[in-house]
């Protein structure tokens, strides 16, 4: 059986925060981002705390911990330093991801099945926090698996490769990756795990995604942080939510 919920959507804001830095001032401010996707309809917020902080910083997590009323997704590597941050301000959820300083953006997805037995002991503490730890992978079975077996509520499925070929024109090539994120949401759910998806989604591509079942929830950033350039962060939300909300009709 399916999950008929509503899909929810995350709204990443690291990229406010990427223009502030660029600054090195105190705006545009990522709370008030925040804020505005809050009363816009985002369902959630994620915010990734980089070792190198060349977005988020720790006060923006204070900040964000303090000031929403929507739950935080706290999206990080699985470090020492971020667990204990993680323990100490107890998000909604923690989304671990790999984190390379040379790439621009999380390029590909945690390698849960060749770190499972460290990565079993990492997230036992958060679990027992009460927090919903999420495995940021690809769709490959063996990883699905084993963020089943090391105690992971969620699994949040990479659509960067299926984002890149759809920007590309390659249709054929981005509907098999789509066929095989299916595979994987209808592999997840079965054992268990609620189905997240995200990374590269846009108004063009993300009606595929969305229309997933297994999917509960997409997490967007980069493309909406864009758009709001255009037409302000609230009715970029809001067009985002009718897209998501066409898909699942
Ligand atoms: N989900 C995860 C785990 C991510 O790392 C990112 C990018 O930070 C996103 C979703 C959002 O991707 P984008 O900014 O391309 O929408």
């Amino acid at each position: 059986m399916v999950d008929s919920a509503r899909l929810r959507l995350g709204v990443n804001i690291d990229h406010v925060a990427t223009v502030r830095n660029a600054r090195g001032s105190q705006w545009p401010d990522p709370l008030r981002a925040a804020l505005l996707a809050e009363a816009a309809g985002a369902d959630g917020i994620t915010a990734h705390l980089r070792e190198d902080r060349r977005h988020i910083r720790d006060a923006d997590i204070d900040a964000l911990m303090a000031g929403l009323t929507i739950p935080l997704n706290f999206e990080c590597a699985a470090t020492a330093e971020m667990q204990a941050i993680a323990l100490r301000i107890r998000p909604h959820a923690v989304c671990l991801v790999p984190e390379k300083r040379e790439e621009r953006t999380t390029e590909g997805g945690l390698d849960v099945a060749g770190d499972e037995a460290r990565l079993a002991e990492y997230v036992a503490p958060l679990v027992a926090a009460g927090i919903r730890v999420s495995m940021f992978i690809g769709h490959q079975p063996d990883q699905i698996k084993a963020s089943a077996r090391i105690g992971a509520a969620v699994v949040e499925l990479h659509t960067g490769h299926y984002s890149e070929l759809h920007a590309e024109g390659k249709l054929v090539e981005a509907a098999a990756e789509l066929v095989a994120l299916r595979a994987g949401a209808t592999l997840a759910h079965g054992l268990g795990l609620e189905v997240h998806a995200g990374h590269g989604l846009t108004y063009e591509n993300v009606g595929p995604i969305a229309a997933l079942p297994q999917v509960r929830e997409l997490n967007i950033g980069h493309f909406l942080i864009g758009e709001a350039l255009y037409m302000g962060l609230g009715p970029a939300i809001e067009e985002m939510r009718v897209r998501m909300d066409a898909a699942r009709l």
